[in-house]
């Protein structure tokens, strides 16, 4: 058994953060996206992992390396564009010679592992194992119309019109019957080899194809409102552990991680909250759920709800919530005049100035 992890894609949902830096790579509870899965591939005893990359290969080799801190053996196979998710199977075809495998989405996570799941399917050995969840938005996502009997009939992706709502989890299971499916399917009106099609094409070949329900969350990080809800679930699962140093003029609430070199004075800080390594927080507030990464200066201000990436610096900014910072970011309130906000925004770049302000 192998496993195959789509780290590659446009990221278009996901801009400006995406315009310089992997989606995959974006922090939830200050660890990389990407690395929850490959810690669940490793622990259900799948250490063969081939990554699909394509124009931030850098990034994510840089992160990933070989895979040794993790326990798993990585081959980067790169991905000539972002053509779909049987146009990665195809990509991988020589990796994955006629090996099973688990195909895991790079931005997807999902509660308590995949070590049941990867035990039933060498069990049973169908040509594809797929994952269901019931959701409110069916339209964005493949959706699966199961028969009577609880087996599936068939798959659409993104249908404008959803015959269900119980959407295709990130999270799939593979004989190599699938390489050959996706041989044979044609791009889709978006253009893409879509997966939902090369399994459609091993239905209508009479193999097996089963679904199981997730139980649990099932988190698809695409967008910044996906990411925070991420960063606040996984948040949940924190205990409090202070290894910085945090003053007497603090106090600390609730389940919140301080990192060792971070420094907080003069604070509240309430959890679930994480401050990474060499952070410093100063006379400031983070509120419920918010990730701070190592680095991060946050001085005289408040934030709530957020993900703060490497290195970005608040200073005098009287509230932020809701929001997902990239690296370096820098926000401060000046005393100069014309009182006025002064911004320095790259491309696709989205700002909420509160009323008033
Ligand atoms: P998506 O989120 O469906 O696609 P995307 O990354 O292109 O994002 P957007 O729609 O915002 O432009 O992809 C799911 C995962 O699979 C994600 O981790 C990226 C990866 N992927 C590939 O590696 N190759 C591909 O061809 C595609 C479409 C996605």
């Amino acid at each position: 058994m192998r496993a195959l992890v789509l780290a590659g894609g446009a990221g278009t949902r996901l801009r400006p953060i995406t315009s310089t830096s992997a989606k995959q790579l974006v922090p939830v509870a200050n660890k990389p996206i990407l690395f929850y899965g490959l810690e669940q591939i490793r622990d259900a005893g799948v250490t063969e992992v081939g990554i699909i990359v394509g124009d931030t290969a850098a990034d994510i080799e840089a992160a990933v390396g070989d895979g040794s801190a993790l326990g798993i053996s990585v081959t980067y196979l790169r991905q000539e564009a972002p053509l779909g998710l049987a146009h990665a199977v195809l990509t991988a075809a020589d990796f994955l010679g006629d090996e099973d495998f688990v195909m895991f989405l790079g931005d997807n996570l999902i509660e308590g592992g995949i070590g049941d799941l990867v035990a039933s399917f060498e069990r049973d050995r169908p040509a594809a194992q797929l994952l269901l969840k019931q959701v409110p938005d069916p339209e964005r996502f493949g959706v699966a119309v199961l028969a009577d009997d609880g087996t599936i009939e068939r798959l659409v992706e993104k249908p404008a019109d959803p015959p269900s709502d119980l959407a295709l989890v990130g999270v799939y299971l593979f004989t190599s019957a699938i390489v050959d499916a996706a041989r044979r399917i044609s791009p889709s009106a978006r253009g893409e080899l879509e997966i939902t099609d090369a399994i459609q094409q091993l239905l209508d070949d009479g193999q097996t194809v089963r679904a199981s329900r997730v139980e649990g969350w099932w988190l698809d990080t695409g967008k910044k409102d996906e990411l925070l809800d991420a960063n606040r679930i996984v948040l949940g699962t924190v205990t409090q552990r202070i290894d910085g140093d945090v003053d007497q003029d603090s106090t600390v609430t609730g389940a919140v991680v301080v990192e060792a070199g971070a420094v907080v004075t003069g604070s509240v800080l309430r959890g679930p909250a994480v401050i990474g390594a060499d952070a410093r927080i100063v006379d400031s507030y983070v509120g419920p759920f918010t990730s701070i990464a190592e680095g991060c200066v946050v001085t005289r201000s408040e934030v709530e709800f957020s993900v703060l990436m490497q290195g970005c610096v608040l200073t005098d900014v009287p509230r932020i919530e809701a929001s997902l910072l990239g690296r370096e970011v820098r926000v401060s309130r000046g005393a100069r005049r014309p009182a006025a906000h002064r911004l320095l925004l790259g491309d696709h770049s989205d700002v909420e100035l509160a009323e008033g302000s």
